[in-house]
C-alpha cells in the first residue's frame, strides 16, 4: 500500500523526462542540422577571386541591383550611356537567358542575386551594388507593391483584372521580374478583397495614417508580418549579396534561408559571407548619399569603363555585334521597379543606338548629363506615384506621413531586418574608404600638377631636380606594369 504512493509521482516524473527528451531532441537536432547546413554552404560559397587589382574594372560588369535602392537611375543615367547596344548583355531580370561563355558582352544588370556569379566567368567579372537603409527599403517596397497593384483596380473584379491585364503591354515586364512577380499579384488580390468588402459594408471614417488604412490597403504593420515579406523582403539585401534569395541559382539556398530565419544566430554566418562579398566589389554605393555615390560611381566605374571602351573601339568590335541580336536587345523592355510608366522621351536620348557617341563621352560629360537625366527620371517617377495613389485615395504615401508610423513598427522592421541593419553599417564603412581613396587620388594628381607648374617658374637646374624623380617614377611604373602583364600572361 505504501509502495503505491510514490509510483504515480514517479510515473509522472518519468513522463515529464520523456516529454522533455522528445521535445528537446528534435529541436536540438534541428539546430545542429541547420548549423551544419549553413556552415557547409558558407565554406563552399563561391566568391570572386581576391586579387590585388580589385579596384580595376574587369571585362564584365555585373550590377547586382537590390530592389528599391535607386539602382535604376544608375543604370539609366550612367551605365546605359556607357555601354550600349551589343555591349549590354541580354537583360536577365528573371533568369539568365544567354550563355556567358558564348555571348560576349560587358554589362549585366539584374535583380538576380550573387549566385548569378557562379554562371559568369569569375576572374573576369567585377561586381557593383548599391545598398539602402533597411527601414526605407521596406517602406519603399511596400509602397511600390501597392502602387503597381492599383493599376488593376481599373477592372471591375479580380477575375477580369487577372485575365485581361496580361495584355497591358509595357507594364507586364515589371510584373514579370522578381520580386514584383510575387509581390504585385499578392497585393492585387488583397486590394480587390478590401474593395469588395468596402462595397458590401458601410464605410467609416479613415484613420489619418496612410500606412494604417485597413479598409483600403493592408496596413504596413500587417504586411511586414506576412509570410511573403519573410520570403522576399526581410534581410533582402543580405540574402541578395550572399546569393540566397528566393530567386537564387544555388540549389541549397532554400534550406539555408529557412535555417537562418528559424535560428537567428545562424544569420551571422550569412552576414559574414555578404560582408566579404562587399569587400571584393569594385564599388558599393549608398542610396542615402546619392550625390556622393554618383560622383564616386563616375570616378571608379565610369572613368575605367570609358578608357576600356575607348581601347576596344579601335579595331574589332566585340564579336557579337549582330544586327538581329542588337534589335532584339533594344526591343526588350528594360523596366524594373522605377521605370513604370516612364514616358518614352525619358529613355536616354543622348546616346545613339550605334554606340558611337559613347566612345567620345568624357567623365565630365557623363556627370553633367547625369544630373539632367536624374531629374527627368524622378519627374516621371513622381508622376507614376501620383496617378497610382489617386486610385486608392485617401491613402497617400508621403515623407510627412512616414513620420506618423509608430516607433514600435519601425523597431519591428529593424528587428526583422537585423542582418541588413548590420550590412548597411558595414557598407557605410566601405563607402567612406572608397571616398577617401578617390579623393586621395584626385588631390594627388592636383599636387602633381601644381608641382610641375611651379617648377616652370624656377631655373633650369631646379626644374631638372623636380623632374628627375618624376621621370624615374614613371619609368618604374611602366616597368612594373609590363612585369605584371607578363606574369598574367604566364598565368593564362
Ligand atoms: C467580372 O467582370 C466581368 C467584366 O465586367 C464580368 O463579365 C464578370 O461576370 C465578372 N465576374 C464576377 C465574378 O463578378
Ligand atoms: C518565393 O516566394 C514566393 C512568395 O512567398 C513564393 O510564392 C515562391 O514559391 C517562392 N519561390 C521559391 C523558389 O521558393
Ligand atoms: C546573328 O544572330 C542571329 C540570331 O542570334 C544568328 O542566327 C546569326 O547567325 C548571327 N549572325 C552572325 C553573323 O553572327
Ligand atoms: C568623336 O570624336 C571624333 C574624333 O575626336 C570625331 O571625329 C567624332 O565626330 C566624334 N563623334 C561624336 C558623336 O561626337
Ligand atoms: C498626396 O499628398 C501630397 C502632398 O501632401 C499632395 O500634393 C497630393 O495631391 C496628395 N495626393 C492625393 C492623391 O491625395
Amino acid at each position: 500500500m505504501r509502495l503505491m504512493d510514490p509510483t504515480p509521482s514517479l510515473r509522472f516524473a518519468i513522463l515529464l523526462i520523456l516529454l522533455g527528451l522528445t521535445n528537446a531532441f528534435p529541436q536540438k537536432r534541428d539546430f545542429g542540422h541547420c548549423e551544419s547546413v549553413v556552415k557547409r554552404w558558407t565554406s563552399s560559397a563561391p566568391s570572386l577571386e581576391v586579387k590585388a587589382d580589385n579596384h580595376a574594372l574587369r571585362d564584365l560588369l555585373f550590377f547586382l541591383h537590390v530592389p528599391r535602392t535607386g539602382g535604376r537611375t544608375y543604370f539609366h543615367c550612367f551605365l546605359h550611356k556607357l555601354y550600349s547596344g551589343a555591349l549590354e548583355c541580354p537583360r536577365s531580370y528573371d533568369k539568365l537567358n544567354f550563355d556567358p561563355s558564348k555571348r560576349k558582352c560587358s554589362l549585366l544588370v539584374s535583380h538576380d542575386d550573387y549566385s548569378l556569379v557562379s554562371k559568369l566567368p569569375k576572374d573576369r567579372t567585377s561586381v557593383v551594388t548599391i545598398l539602402r537603409d533597411p527601414i526605407d527599403r521596406v517602406f519603399s517596397t511596400y509602397e511600390l507593391s501597392v502602387e503597381l497593384a492599383t493599376e488593376f483596380l481599373a477592372y471591375p473584379n479580380l477575375t477580369s483584372a487577372t485575365t485581361t491585364a496580361g495584355s497591358l503591354s509595357s507594364k507586364t515586364s515589371t510584373l514579370d521580374i522578381w520580386p514584383w512577380k510575387y509581390l504585385v499579384p499578392w497585393m492585387k488580390e488583397d486590394l480587390f478583397a478590401r474593395r469588395d468588402a468596402r462595397r458590401r459594408g458601410s464605410r467609416d471614417t479613415y484613420s489619418s495614417d496612410p500606412y494604417n488604412m485597413e479598409d483600403i490597403v493592408i496596413p504596413l504593420h500587417k504586411f511586414i508580418k506576412d509570410p511573403i515579406s519573410q520570403d522576399i523582403i526581410h534581410n533582402g539585401a543580405t540574402f541578395q549579396v550572399a546569393g540566397l534569395t528566393n530567386n537564387s541559382y544555388f540549389p541549397e539556398s532554400r534550406e539555408v534561408r529557412h535555417c537562418v530565419t528559424q535560428h537567428k544566430v545562424l544569420g551571422q554566418h550569412v552576414l559574414e559571407v555578404a560582408k566579404r562579398r562587399l569587400d571584393n566589389m569594385l564599388y558599393v554605393g549608398l542610396t542615402e548619399d546619392h550625390k556622393k555615390s554618383a560622383t564616386m560611381f563616375a570616378d571608379v566605374v565610369g572613368a575605367q569603363a570609358i578608357s576600356q571602351l575607348k581601347g576596344s573601339s579601335s579595331g574589332v568590335e566585340t564579336a557579337s555585334t549582330n544586327e538581329s541580336e542588337q534589335s532584339s536587345l533594344s526591343d526588350s523592355k528594360s523596366d524594373d521597379d522605377q521605370s513604370q510608366n516612364v514616358p518614352p522621351d525619358v529613355e536616354v536620348s543622348a546616346v545613339g543606338k550605334d554606340g558611337a557617341s559613347n566612345k567620345n563621352m568624357t567623365e565630365g560629360e557623363l556627370k553633367e548629363s547625369y544630373e539632367s537625366c536624374v531629374s527627368s527620371f524622378s519627374d516621371a517617377q513622381s508622376h507614376r506615384h501620383i496617378s497610382a495613389l489617386k486610385k486608392i485615395s485617401p491613402v497617400n504615401f508621403t515623407k510627412e506621413s512616414r513620420r506618423q508610423v509608430p516607433e514600435a513598427v519601425l523597431q519591428e522592421i529593424k528587428s526583422l531586418n537585423n542582418l541588413d541593419v548590420e550590412l548597411y553599417e558595414y557598407a557605410k564603412e566601405i563607402f567612406a574608404q572608397q571616398n577617401r581613396r578617390t579623393t586621395e587620388k584626385s588631390t594627388l594628381t592636383e599636387k602633381f600638377g601644381s608641382m610641375i607648374s611651379s617648377a616652370y617658374g624656377t631655373s633650369q637646374r631646379s626644374r631638372l631636380f623636380v623632374f628627375l624623380p618624376v621621370i624615374l617614377l614613371l619609368i618604374s611604373c611602366i616597368l612594373s606594369v609590363n612585369a605584371r602583364r607578363r606574369t598574367s600572361k604566364v598565368k593564362i
